[in-house]
């Protein structure tokens, strides 16, 4: 089934610059004043494609990166900046509120009994009706406690289905309180301003276990020309090294690849002179080798000095991009004397600290140092943004 109900579910580009507009116009508490309008405009102008006013981008491109047949999801998503003014660099996220799918909405429309027009107050949004509400305001994922309280005491899980089957008494001005608030999402923008123009691209791995994610599937459900309010997220820290000579190391498995296909994009727009090494890694190279012409390419133009994969399913043991970069550790031990920069992005959990390990290791055997002594080199390459890291 479709996760997304287009007829009902794709934003009217009036109206959901009028909710978010509300926003606002609500933190100035002069929401029905006379002199809204004229506040609005100079309040919004600064802040329009910020978090809180967002801004909405139409896609573009929604392409699958993997083989059909794949057990995983990952889409090639392109976004239009063209009717906005947001600007982005590589390292920077795009952060994108998703809806609801229409099914839960309706769901928690039946739990709580009350009409979908009913005016709902939302904090920072002022007066929306309900079903807006429930389509973008309200997670309807993870449930409250104030809810779990309300369905009588069930153990937390995925509130939609708690609230199957399940009937509410509750008063209108009480339904906020019922639910945790919609978060956005945010994604390493996965292209270069030189490259792809105003279509900012995003690498997304659709989350379906153990719950489908919210915006990684509403993402992939969007078709061509649909609204996705968007705001762009600067990175602090996640930037190319300043100095187009400087080499630089890329280690991103998974969907980690996305901020370095914009960064491998944009210095080979510059015709920058460092050498780029890029660790890629997934299940299959058959199934699930993303942007594989794209760097082939770049290899085979001898712009990416060198490509080294980790395709973790295609042997009977697991490899992974450390076991590879173990592999030629005196290599990057090499490069890191050079000056070069290491970038690690991608899963946090476990990848990234088991990439941190080995860079350790190569350091203390092709070094030839102490443990004490790497740790200190280690630390000096991230007092020297030699070592950054983008994980999630
Ligand atoms: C700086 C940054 C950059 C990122 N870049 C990327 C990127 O380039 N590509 C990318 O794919 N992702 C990226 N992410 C991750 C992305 O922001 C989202 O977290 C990811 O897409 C999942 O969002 P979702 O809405 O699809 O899933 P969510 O709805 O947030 O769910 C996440 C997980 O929670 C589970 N879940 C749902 N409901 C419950 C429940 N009731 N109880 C327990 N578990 C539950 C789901 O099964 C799912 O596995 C990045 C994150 C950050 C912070
Ligand atoms: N819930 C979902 O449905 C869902 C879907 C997509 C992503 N996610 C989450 O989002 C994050 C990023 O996912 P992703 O799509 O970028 O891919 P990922 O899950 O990080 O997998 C990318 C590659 O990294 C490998 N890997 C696993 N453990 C590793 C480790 N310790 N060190 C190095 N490599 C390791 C994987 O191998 P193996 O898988 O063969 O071990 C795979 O080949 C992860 O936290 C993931 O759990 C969740």
């Amino acid at each position: 089934m479709p996760f997304l109900d287009r007829m009902d579910c794709e934003p009217d580009f009036e109206d959901v610059v009028e909710t978010w507009r509300g926003a606002v116009l609500t933190s100035l508490g002069q929401r029905e004043s006379g002199a809204v309008t004229a506040v609005a405009e100079r309040v919004a102008e600064p802040v329009a494609g910020t978090r809180d006013m967002p801004v909405m981008a139409r896609l573009q491109i929604n392409q699958r990166l993997c083989a059909s047949g794949c057990e995983r999801d990952t889409r090639r998503i392109g976004l239009d900046l063209s009717e906005t003014e947001l600007m982005w660099a590589p390292g920077d996220a795009l952060g994108v509120w998703p809806c609801n799918p229409l099914s839960r909405v309706e769901m928690a429309l039946r739990a709580l009994n009350l009409p979908e027009e009913t005016p709902i107050v939302l904090r920072g949004h002022g007066t929306v009706g309900l079903k807006e509400a429930l389509l973008r305001h309200l997670d309807l994922s993870r449930p409250h406690p104030a809810m779990l309280a309300a369905l009588g005491g069930p153990a937390p899980g995925f509130l939609p289905d708690l609230l199957k089957g399940a009937s509410l008494r509750v008063a209108t001005q009480d339904v906020p309180a019922l639910f945790r608030r919609m978060q956005p999402r945010l994604y390493s923008i996965a292209s270069s301003p030189f490259v792809s123009g105003r279509v900012v691209e995003l690498t997304v791995g659709i989350n379906s276990a153990p719950w489908p994610g919210v915006c990684s599937n509403w993402l992939a459900g969007l078709e061509e020309g649909m609204n996705v309010p968007v705001f762009v997220q600067p990175t602090t820290h996640f930037r190319l090294p300043q100095d187009d000579a400087a080499s630089i190391i890329l280690i991103g498995p998974g969907t980690g690849i996305a901020p370095f296909r914009g960064f491998l994009q944009d210095r080979a727009a510059r015709k920058a002179q460092g050498k780029n090494w890029l660790f890629f890694g997934e299940r299959h190279a058959e199934e699930s080798f993303y942007y594989r012409d794209e760097l082939e390419t770049f290899l085979h133009e001898g712009f990416l000095t060198r490509l080294d994969t980790a395709f973790s399913r295609d042997q009977a043991e697991r490899i992974y991009v450390q076991d590879r970069m173990e592999q030629v550790g005196a290599d990057i031990w090499q490069w890191l004397r050079e000056g070069a920069s290491v970038y690690v992005c991608g899963d946090a959990t476990r990848m990234a600290r088991d990439v941190d390990a080995a860079l350790r290791r190569i350091v203390v055997r092709h070094g030839n140092l102490s443990m004490e002594a790497a740790e200190a080199f280690v630390a000096g390459l991230t007092r020297e943004g030699r070592y950054l890291r983008d994980v999630y």
